[in-house]
Protein backbone atom coordinates (compact mmCIF):
# COMPACT_ATOMS: atom_id res chain seq x y z
CA UNK A 1 0.00 0.00 0.00
CA UNK A 2 1.42 3.02 -0.80
CA UNK A 3 1.99 5.68 2.21
CA UNK A 4 0.01 9.20 1.10
CA UNK A 5 2.26 12.33 0.40
CA UNK A 6 1.76 15.90 1.03
CA UNK A 7 4.22 17.85 -0.21
CA UNK A 8 4.28 21.96 -0.07
CA UNK A 9 6.09 23.78 -2.93
CA UNK A 10 7.31 27.00 -1.40
CA UNK A 11 8.40 28.55 -4.58
CA UNK A 12 10.54 31.79 -4.44
CA UNK A 13 8.66 32.96 -1.58
CA UNK A 14 9.23 33.97 2.23
CA UNK A 15 11.96 35.23 4.50
CA UNK A 16 14.44 33.27 6.12
CA UNK A 17 12.46 34.30 9.76
CA UNK A 18 8.65 33.37 7.70
CA UNK A 19 10.35 30.11 6.33
CA UNK A 20 11.27 29.07 9.91
CA UNK A 21 8.17 30.03 11.72
CA UNK A 22 6.03 28.29 8.65
CA UNK A 23 8.63 25.24 8.93
CA UNK A 24 7.59 25.04 13.09
CA UNK A 25 4.15 25.22 12.92
CA UNK A 26 4.00 22.08 10.28
CA UNK A 27 7.04 20.31 12.69
CA UNK A 28 4.63 20.34 15.32
CA UNK A 29 1.47 19.26 14.31
CA UNK A 30 2.15 16.69 11.48
CA UNK A 31 3.66 14.22 13.93
CA UNK A 32 -0.82 13.99 14.70
CA UNK A 33 -0.40 12.14 10.92
CA UNK A 34 1.46 9.46 11.28
CA UNK A 35 -0.65 7.93 7.84
CA UNK A 36 1.25 10.29 6.08
CA UNK A 37 3.95 11.38 4.64
CA UNK A 38 4.76 15.30 4.37
CA UNK A 39 7.66 17.24 3.10
CA UNK A 40 8.14 20.77 2.04
CA UNK A 41 10.35 22.59 -0.49
CA UNK A 42 11.99 25.77 0.71
CA UNK A 43 14.00 28.07 -1.37
CA UNK A 44 17.42 26.20 -1.70
CA UNK A 45 19.31 28.68 0.67
CA UNK A 46 16.81 28.03 3.37
CA UNK A 47 17.16 24.10 3.10
CA UNK A 48 20.12 24.08 5.81
CA UNK A 49 18.51 26.62 8.23
CA UNK A 50 15.32 24.75 8.08
CA UNK A 51 17.42 20.87 8.43
CA UNK A 52 18.65 22.11 11.71
CA UNK A 53 15.22 23.17 12.79
CA UNK A 54 13.86 19.95 12.17
CA UNK A 55 15.99 17.58 13.42
CA UNK A 56 14.48 14.30 14.48
CA UNK A 57 10.87 15.24 12.92
CA UNK A 58 9.08 12.95 10.78
CA UNK A 59 8.47 16.31 8.56
CA UNK A 60 11.30 16.39 5.34
CA UNK A 61 12.34 18.44 2.89
CA UNK A 62 12.51 18.59 -0.42
CA UNK A 63 14.97 20.73 -2.97
CA UNK A 64 12.70 22.52 -6.28
CA UNK A 65 15.15 21.58 -8.76
CA UNK A 66 18.81 20.33 -9.45
CA UNK A 67 21.21 20.52 -12.24
CA UNK A 68 21.83 17.11 -14.03
CA UNK A 69 25.39 17.16 -13.80
CA UNK A 70 27.45 16.25 -10.54
CA UNK A 71 29.56 19.23 -10.11
CA UNK A 72 31.48 21.64 -13.21
CA UNK A 73 31.39 25.18 -14.66
CA UNK A 74 27.07 25.96 -14.18
CA UNK A 75 27.32 29.16 -12.75
CA UNK A 76 24.31 29.17 -10.57
CA UNK A 77 23.38 25.58 -10.36
CA UNK A 78 23.12 23.10 -7.51
CA UNK A 79 23.84 19.65 -7.75
CA UNK A 80 22.12 16.73 -6.63
CA UNK A 81 25.55 15.71 -4.84
CA UNK A 82 25.38 19.07 -2.71
CA UNK A 83 21.87 17.95 -1.59
CA UNK A 84 22.71 14.55 -0.19
CA UNK A 85 22.08 14.70 3.41
CA UNK A 86 19.89 17.50 3.43
CA UNK A 87 16.65 17.30 1.01
CA UNK A 88 14.91 13.73 0.44
CA UNK A 89 13.04 14.71 -2.52
CA UNK A 90 13.46 16.78 -5.63
CA UNK A 91 11.00 18.35 -8.05
CA UNK A 92 11.72 17.58 -11.41
CA UNK A 93 10.39 19.01 -14.81
CA UNK A 94 7.93 21.59 -12.71
CA UNK A 95 5.81 23.30 -15.68
CA UNK A 96 7.00 26.53 -14.55
CA UNK A 97 10.90 25.52 -15.48
CA UNK A 98 9.59 23.74 -18.49
CA UNK A 99 7.86 27.25 -19.15
CA UNK A 100 10.21 29.89 -17.89
CA UNK A 101 14.24 28.13 -17.90
CA UNK A 102 12.82 26.48 -21.51
CA UNK A 103 13.64 22.80 -19.86
CA UNK A 104 12.54 19.92 -21.69
CA UNK A 105 11.96 16.01 -21.67
CA UNK A 106 15.53 14.97 -22.34
CA UNK A 107 16.73 17.93 -19.60
CA UNK A 108 14.41 16.60 -17.32
CA UNK A 109 14.99 13.16 -17.66
CA UNK A 110 18.61 13.69 -17.10
CA UNK A 111 17.83 15.49 -13.98
CA UNK A 112 15.42 12.22 -12.74
CA UNK A 113 18.44 9.73 -13.38
CA UNK A 114 20.88 12.02 -11.49
CA UNK A 115 18.59 12.14 -8.82
CA UNK A 116 18.05 8.21 -8.40
CA UNK A 117 21.85 7.84 -9.01
CA UNK A 118 22.61 9.53 -5.98
CA UNK A 119 19.61 8.59 -4.31
CA UNK A 120 17.34 11.65 -3.87
CA UNK A 121 13.84 10.69 -4.84
CA UNK A 122 12.96 12.79 -7.65
CA UNK A 123 9.29 14.11 -7.91
CA UNK A 124 7.93 14.48 -11.72
CA UNK A 125 5.90 17.27 -12.73
CA UNK A 126 3.70 16.51 -15.87
CA UNK A 127 0.86 17.93 -17.03
CA UNK A 128 -0.82 18.98 -20.06
CA UNK A 129 -1.68 22.55 -21.19
CA UNK A 130 -5.18 22.42 -21.90
CA UNK A 131 -7.42 20.00 -20.11
CA UNK A 132 -8.24 17.20 -22.31
CA UNK A 133 -11.54 17.32 -24.40
CA UNK A 134 -12.54 12.88 -22.86
CA UNK A 135 -16.46 13.72 -22.82
CA UNK A 136 -18.24 11.25 -25.09
CA UNK A 137 -15.61 9.12 -25.71
CA UNK A 138 -15.24 5.47 -25.46
CA UNK A 139 -12.44 4.00 -22.76
CA UNK A 140 -10.54 3.02 -25.65
CA UNK A 141 -11.26 6.26 -27.23
CA UNK A 142 -9.83 7.83 -23.45
CA UNK A 143 -7.16 5.59 -23.39
CA UNK A 144 -6.17 6.69 -26.88
CA UNK A 145 -6.15 10.51 -26.15
CA UNK A 146 -4.37 10.15 -23.36
CA UNK A 147 -1.11 8.18 -24.74
CA UNK A 148 -1.14 10.75 -27.25
CA UNK A 149 -1.20 13.66 -24.78
CA UNK A 150 1.82 15.65 -23.22
CA UNK A 151 1.16 14.41 -19.93
CA UNK A 152 2.19 10.85 -21.33
CA UNK A 153 4.85 11.86 -23.44
CA UNK A 154 6.33 13.45 -20.98
CA UNK A 155 6.09 10.25 -18.06
CA UNK A 156 7.34 8.17 -20.91
CA UNK A 157 10.25 10.69 -22.32
CA UNK A 158 11.02 11.84 -18.15
CA UNK A 159 11.33 8.20 -16.92
CA UNK A 160 13.23 6.59 -19.93
CA UNK A 161 15.91 4.30 -18.41
CA UNK A 162 14.70 4.37 -15.02
CA UNK A 163 15.27 0.56 -13.79
CA UNK A 164 14.44 -1.80 -11.43
CA UNK A 165 14.15 -1.26 -7.76
CA UNK A 166 15.08 2.02 -8.55
CA UNK A 167 11.23 2.91 -9.35
CA UNK A 168 9.95 2.61 -5.71
CA UNK A 169 11.99 6.08 -5.37
CA UNK A 170 9.89 7.89 -7.91
CA UNK A 171 6.85 9.95 -7.30
CA UNK A 172 5.05 11.92 -10.46
CA UNK A 173 2.92 14.50 -9.37
CA UNK A 174 0.14 15.27 -12.21
CA UNK A 175 -0.41 19.15 -11.91
CA UNK A 176 -2.54 20.55 -15.58
CA UNK A 177 -0.41 23.65 -16.35
CA UNK A 178 -4.29 25.49 -16.60
CA UNK A 179 -4.50 24.95 -12.82
CA UNK A 180 -1.59 26.11 -11.11
CA UNK A 181 -2.36 29.09 -9.63
CA UNK A 182 -4.85 29.88 -10.82
CA UNK A 183 -7.78 29.13 -8.61
CA UNK A 184 -8.79 26.73 -11.23
CA UNK A 185 -8.70 23.64 -9.75
CA UNK A 186 -9.16 20.09 -12.03
CA UNK A 187 -12.09 18.31 -10.72
CA UNK A 188 -11.88 14.99 -8.78
CA UNK A 189 -12.86 13.13 -11.02
CA UNK A 190 -11.22 14.38 -13.87
CA UNK A 191 -7.91 14.45 -11.61
CA UNK A 192 -8.68 11.09 -10.47
CA UNK A 193 -9.31 9.35 -14.43
CA UNK A 194 -5.75 10.65 -15.29
CA UNK A 195 -4.17 9.22 -12.32
CA UNK A 196 -5.89 6.26 -13.17
CA UNK A 197 -4.36 6.21 -16.86
CA UNK A 198 -1.33 7.46 -15.80
CA UNK A 199 -1.04 4.06 -13.20
CA UNK A 200 -1.62 1.88 -16.44
CA UNK A 201 1.31 3.49 -18.21
CA UNK A 202 3.90 3.49 -15.43
CA UNK A 203 2.51 -0.51 -14.73
CA UNK A 204 2.73 -0.89 -19.21
CA UNK A 205 6.78 0.91 -18.43
CA UNK A 206 8.01 -1.12 -15.27
CA UNK A 207 5.79 -4.07 -15.09
CA UNK A 208 2.68 -4.45 -12.45
CA UNK A 209 4.80 -4.70 -9.11
CA UNK A 210 7.28 -1.80 -9.23
CA UNK A 211 4.61 0.77 -11.40
CA UNK A 212 2.11 -0.01 -8.35
CA UNK A 213 4.84 1.46 -5.67
CA UNK A 214 4.43 5.21 -8.07
CA UNK A 215 2.95 7.57 -6.18
CA UNK A 216 0.69 9.78 -8.29
CA UNK A 217 0.17 13.28 -6.82
CA UNK A 218 -2.44 15.92 -7.96
CA UNK A 219 -1.14 19.51 -7.91
CA UNK A 220 -2.69 22.71 -9.22
CA UNK A 221 -4.59 25.29 -6.98
CA UNK A 222 -5.37 22.76 -4.14
CA UNK A 223 -6.29 24.56 -0.73
CA UNK A 224 -8.42 22.95 2.38
CA UNK A 225 -11.68 23.46 0.46
CA UNK A 226 -11.06 21.41 -2.13
CA UNK A 227 -9.24 18.90 -0.98
CA UNK A 228 -12.06 16.28 -0.23
CA UNK A 229 -12.44 15.82 -3.89
CA UNK A 230 -8.73 14.07 -4.24
CA UNK A 231 -8.74 12.57 -0.61
CA UNK A 232 -11.76 10.35 -2.39
CA UNK A 233 -9.91 9.17 -5.71
CA UNK A 234 -8.03 5.92 -5.02
CA UNK A 235 -5.47 6.45 -7.48
CA UNK A 236 -4.28 10.02 -6.13
CA UNK A 237 -1.71 8.90 -3.40
CA UNK A 238 -1.03 12.51 -2.21
CA UNK A 239 -0.97 16.16 -3.42
CA UNK A 240 1.59 18.95 -4.38
CA UNK A 241 0.53 22.02 -2.88
CA UNK A 242 1.76 25.35 -3.98
CA UNK A 243 0.27 28.82 -3.07
CA UNK A 244 -2.00 27.32 -0.06
CA UNK A 245 1.38 25.63 1.21
CA UNK A 246 2.96 29.26 2.25
CA UNK A 247 -0.17 29.65 4.77
CA UNK A 248 -0.16 26.57 8.03
CA UNK A 249 -3.76 26.63 8.46
CA UNK A 250 -4.54 25.65 4.49
CA UNK A 251 -1.42 23.55 4.37
CA UNK A 252 -2.57 21.38 7.65
CA UNK A 253 -6.15 21.51 6.95
CA UNK A 254 -5.19 19.88 3.67
CA UNK A 255 -3.28 17.27 5.58
CA UNK A 256 -5.59 16.63 8.03
CA UNK A 257 -8.32 15.72 5.39
CA UNK A 258 -5.92 13.72 3.36
CA UNK A 259 -4.69 11.53 7.43
CA UNK A 260 -8.25 11.11 7.82
CA UNK A 261 -9.09 9.39 4.48
CA UNK A 262 -6.14 7.24 4.30
CA UNK A 263 -6.14 3.76 4.75
CA UNK A 264 -2.62 3.44 5.10
P1 LIG B 1 -0.65 25.96 -6.72
O1 LIG B 1 0.78 25.44 -7.25
O2 LIG B 1 -1.07 25.01 -5.63
O3 LIG B 1 -0.38 27.34 -6.21
O4 LIG B 1 -1.58 25.92 -7.86
C1 LIG B 1 1.05 24.09 -7.39
C2 LIG B 1 2.43 23.89 -7.91
O5 LIG B 1 2.91 24.73 -8.70
O6 LIG B 1 3.10 22.91 -7.58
Amino acid sequence: MRRPLIVGNWKMNLSLSDAHVLAKVVKNSIEKFPQIEVAICPPFPWLVPIKEELSLSPLKLGAQNIHPEAEGPFTGEISSMMLKGIAEYVLVGHSERRSHFKEDNHFVNLKVLECLRTYLKPILCVGEEKKLNLDGLTQQGIEQRFFHSKIAEEIKKGLKGVKGETWRNITVAYEPVWAIGTGNNAEGRYAGLIAHLIRDLLINIAGETLGQTVRILYGGSVNKKNVIDYALEVEIDGLLVGGASLKASEFLGICEVIAKHSKY
